[in-house]
């Protein structure tokens, strides 16, 4: 067993506009009430967050903009002990944003990609020699296609597990399926990957996460296997994927089955719901035992 892990975060870096409100309004329509809140986000660095409260040794490749909200951001990632080398600041560019509404027990989100999107192959290949020294890579689709290619490539080339979060989905080219260790879509993204030519072949490398009712994947007999979530006061599901994604990447590069990972990363999900915002209720290793304990399934 390996106590801390080298994990490694490849992907977006948001600043969370949150508006918390009874009802949606409809279109056209405007309503009093709701509270606001700005938040650290961006499923990357959500990602990277939650595996370093986990214990990990984290390092967050991405970029943000030469603005106050990069500013803080940056300042924020030195706070939760993740290194930061792998960020780039650039200039005359915004800080991605992310409008989050958070009502009747679920989120709505916008991105405004900003930085996000300036994330290149030749800006992450500065970081080759951090990425080379993981244990395991963690990506999203909130950064571009061609990014998430080059590290998947370089990640198979040196026999590195890579886990994509294929959110917000896009089209997966093949190559990025094929060399893929785990995808953990959620279930609108199952059902999309279920319909790709590749599914049968993809099928047994995918954790599906759905939310109350826990997170599935398929047993080399075909089966689909559920693990259950737990039952929790919801406050905001905001962030729920990504505190799964990391405690399974920690909990995997750490040496545990995946089934010990899964039920780990089942648990700090359910405990991340309950405080508003991505990264407010994101637990530590401590907190996640501590909660095993007390809630054995
Ligand atoms: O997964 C939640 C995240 O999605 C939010 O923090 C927001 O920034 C968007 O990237």
């Amino acid at each position: 067993m390996k106590e801390n892990p080298n994990v490694c975060v490849v992907g977006s870096i948001n600043m969370d506009m949150i508006t918390s409100i009874d009802k949606i309004p409809a279109q056209g329509e405007t309503i009093l009430g709701g509270t606001f809140k700005t938040n650290p986000g961006g499923k990357g660095a959500n990602q990277a967050v939650s595996a370093a409260r986990l214990g990990a040794n984290v390092s967050l490749i991405g970029a943000v903009g030469d603005d106050s909200f990069g500013k803080d951001l940056l300042e924020h990632f030195e706070s939760e002990n993740i290194n930061r080398e792998g960020i780039k600041i650039i200039p005359n560019t915004s800080t991605g944003v992310a409008t989050v509404i958070v009502s009747e027990n679920d989120n709505r989100i916008i991105v405004s990609s900003g930085a996000n999107a300036k994330v290149t192959p030749e800006i992450v290949s500065k970081s080759r020699e951090r990425i080379l020294h993981s244990d395991i890579i963690l990506l999203q689709f909130e950064i571009a296609m061609e990014t998430v290619r080059y590290i998947v490539e370089l990640a198979y080339d040196h026999q590195i597990p890579v886990i994509i979060n294929p959110a917000p989905y896009q089209e997966i080219p093949e190559d990025i399926l094929t060399k893929t260790t785990l995808f953990t879509p959620n279930e609108g993204e199952a059902f999309v990957m279920s319909k790709i030519p590749e599914f049968e072949f993809i099928k047994n490398k995918m954790i599906i996460t759905k939310g109350k009712h826990g997170s599935a994947f398929f047993a080399s007999s075909g089966e689909m296997i559920t693990i259950p979530a737990y039952p929790v006061p919801v406050k905001d599901t905001t962030g729920a994927g990504d505190t799964f994604n990391a405690a399974l990447a920690v909990e995997l590069a750490s040496g545990n089955t995946l089934g010990q990972a899964i039920t780990f990363a089942n648990a700090a999900a359910a405990i991340s719901v309950g405080e508003i915002g991505a990264q407010g209720g994101m637990p530590s290793k401590k907190e996640v035992d501590d909660f095993l304990m007390k809630n054995k399934n």
